[in-house]
């Protein structure tokens, strides 16, 4: 025996494997052939999905909200983030995107060099949305004006800067299925639809794991909160004793049944809220009531 050798052996089995595990998994070739987008739905699926609280400047409001041109710093723990450009800008947006680049991007976290994309865009969740709804999505924000702005790069610690290192991420985390599993009405299909594909719920009410991942043995348990002081409350049915139409008046109006206001995030994601149909808010609260109770 050689122990050189097989030491050699073992680090290239490892090096190999890593590289197996890391490499990007984009969608098949076709995925996307035929698909045509239409504008008008895409544009409830945009302010479902909160597109605009990150990539238009921080606080913006009314017509604002339709400059994608990115900026946004996003502290993490692992750095700080700042959000790209995509507005429909062909130099420095994407403008010039295939719908495959843009599916790749929202359903594999890939960019168009096939790098991967850190998860603080939240495709764990866009994972989930149907190829038409991606489809309408782009067709939305190719509507919308373009926004001339440079990407400034993140500003990570090491070693994080190394965007190979997401696939070992995905492969822990990033799962196909649905967190409230199945069987459901149609109603509450369609609510976890909206809460886990689009509005991403989870991205804030879920506690998350030492690598930022969600934890979803404790789907909607509360968390603290990524974005300030304070804790965001757990809205499973084990903390949250509103009935269903109690939710779907809070994420229509914002009001509590004890007439109190929602405060910090919860108003804003209750202003993109205002775009769905009140059968889609009462879609979701109906999947409230659904989620395991969890403490
Ligand atoms: C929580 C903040 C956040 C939200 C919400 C968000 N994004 Fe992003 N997005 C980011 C960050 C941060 C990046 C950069 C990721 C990277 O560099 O790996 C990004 C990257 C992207 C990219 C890739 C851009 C490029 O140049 O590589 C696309 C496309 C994109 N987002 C589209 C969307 C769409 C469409 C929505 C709404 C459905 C959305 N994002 C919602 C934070 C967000
Ligand atoms: C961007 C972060 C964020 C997202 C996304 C989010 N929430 Fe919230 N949510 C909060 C915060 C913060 C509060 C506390 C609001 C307050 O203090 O008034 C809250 C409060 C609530 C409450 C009231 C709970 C109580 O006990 O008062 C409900 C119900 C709720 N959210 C449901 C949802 C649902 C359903 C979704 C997805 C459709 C969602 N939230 C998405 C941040 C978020």
């Amino acid at each position: 025996m050689r122990p050189l050798r097989l030491l050699i052996l073992l680090a290239l089995l490892g090096a190999g494997a890593f590289w197996w595990i890391t490499r990007p998994n984009p969608l098949p070739a076709d995925a996307v052939a035929g698909l045509t987008g239409d504008a008008r739905k895409g544009e409830a699926l945009f302010w479902a999905g909160g597109c605009a609280s990150c990539h238009a400047a921080r606080g913006a409001t009314g017509a604002a909200q339709l400059k994608l041109g990115g900026g946004q710093e996003l502290a993490t723990q692992f750095g700080t983030f700042v959000v790209p450009n995509i507005s429909p800008d062909k130099a420095t947006g994407i403008g010039g995107w295939t719908l495959a680049a843009f599916a790749n991007a929202l359903t594999r976290g890939l960019n168009p060099a096939g790098q991967h994309l850190y998860p603080a865009f939240p495709y764990t969740s866009y994972s989930h949305m149907t190829l038409q709804d991606v489809a309408d999505l782009k067709a939305y924000i190719d509507t919308l004006p373009p926004v001339v702005q440079a990407d400034a790069p993140h500003r990570l610690m090491f070693p994080f800067g190394w965007r190979r290192l997401i696939g070992g991420w995905k492969w822990l985390f990033l799962r196909p299925g649905w967190v409230v599993p199945d069987p459901l009405t149609p109603e509450e299909q369609r609510g976890r639809y909206l809460a886990e594909a689009l509005v991403h719920c989870g991205e804030c009410h879920t506690p998350r794991n030492l690598f930022g991942a969600m934890d979803s043995g404790r789907w909607l348990a509360g968390a603290p909160n990524p974005s300030g002081p304070g804790h965001i409350p757990n809205i499973t049915p084990a903390k949250l004793d509103w009935s269903a139409d109690d939710i779907a008046t809070y994420l229509t109006s914002g009001l509590t049944p004890a007439f109190d206001s929602a405060g910090g995030d919860m108003a804003h994601v209750i202003e993109n809220l205002g775009h769905l149909t009140d059968a889609d808010r009462a879609a979701i609260a109906a999947y409230v009531k659904k989620v395991p109770p969890a403490n």
